[in-house]
């Protein structure tokens, strides 16, 4: 099995982030200077994938812009002599091969999975979704495909989360077979805390087999009614091995509001560039509040 391509789902409505996403695709949403997006792009190039196909849908546009060049701003910088800027926006014009399918209506992340099938072409296929920013040495999708390759089975990225918050993932049951790797016995969308097998959450970085579309085809609308790619997951099970690997990294979840402050805290203070001025504004407001 070799992963070549990536799809990534960006036709979510983003309501968990209202009322920005009201006229914002929710993956345009800025952590420091570039959008979620730019993230989970570039994480999928890092990991060898050279052919990107984007899921978007209503009100979306903006995401097909950013990853066109610019040929007004281009001429623009370069009449400046902001050559910096210049190359940092032709670079991300030149990023990868992206291709671009609309899902017409939100039923759901199985339902918008689905609409990649012509795409994928039978392929195994990487998805990252843009609610996850990951972090880490190697990159997080790329430690899925380590797996699905060596394995030839699919396999879920998935972290342990609090109890209280497992009615917010898809939630995995299984037998741990190897350091952060196990062997998958059941999957739940979103269940409720009593219900919950485990706390061990699926985050959104899947290796998936091109099987999954038939099975998709035939799922029921689940939680939210809306098609689930783990209740998709879950049929897939008794005909497959299925592994879920414990991401080696960190992970900001941009889904929720506090995550995606999180984020932009974080990830400025590991640039350069802001690094100071951010510590020392941190530094000035926790004493504040320390001292009144
Ligand atoms: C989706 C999946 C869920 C997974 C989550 C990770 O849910 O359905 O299984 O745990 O992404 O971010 P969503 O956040 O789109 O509701």
């Amino acid at each position: 099995m070799r992963v070549r391509k990536a799809v990534i789902p960006a036709a979510g409505l983003g309501t968990r982030m209202l009322p920005i996403t009201k006229s914002m695709p929710k993956e345009m949403l800025p952590v420091v200077d570039r959008p979620v997006i730019h993230y989970v792009v570039e994480e999928a190039i890092k990991a060898g994938i050279d052919d990107i196909l984007i899921i978007t849908g209503k009100g979306k546009r903006a995401i097909e812009d950013y990853f066109d060049r610019s040929f007004e701003l281009e001429y623009y910088l370069r009449e400046k002599g902001k050559l910096g800027e210049l190359r940092e926006i032709e670079e991300i014009g030149e990023m990868v091969d992206i291709y671009y399918v609309r899902q017409k209506r939100p039923l759901g992340l199985g339902d918008a999975i689905l609409h990649a099938e012509k795409h994928v072409n039978g392929e195994p296929f990487a998805v990252l979704l843009g609610d996850d920013i990951i972090v880490s040495q190697k990159p997080g999708i790329a430690q899925l495909i380590e797996v699905a390759e060596r394995k030839n089975a699919p396999v879920i990225g998935v972290e342990t989360v609090p109890w209280d918050l497992v009615g917010r993932y898809g939630i995995i049951a299984g037998e741990e077979v190897e350091d952060d790797l196990y062997k998958i016995r059941d999957l739940v969308e979103k269940p409720s805390r009593k219900e919950a097998p485990s706390n061990v959450a699926i985050i959104g970085r899947y290796v998936l087999p091109p099987e999954i579309f038939d099975v998709l085809k035939d799922v029921p609308p689940g939680k939210g009614v809306e098609v689930q790619l783990t209740d998709a997951l879950k049929l897939l099970l008794p005909k497959s091995e299925m592994f879920a690997k414990r991401i080696n990294g960190r992970r900001y979840d941009i889904g929720s509001k506090a995550g995606f402050i999180i984020a932009n805290v974080e990830l400025s203070i590991s640039r350069e560039d802001l690094r100071n001025q951010v510590l020392q504004h941190i530094e000035k407001l926790l004493r504040e509040i320390r001292y009144g």
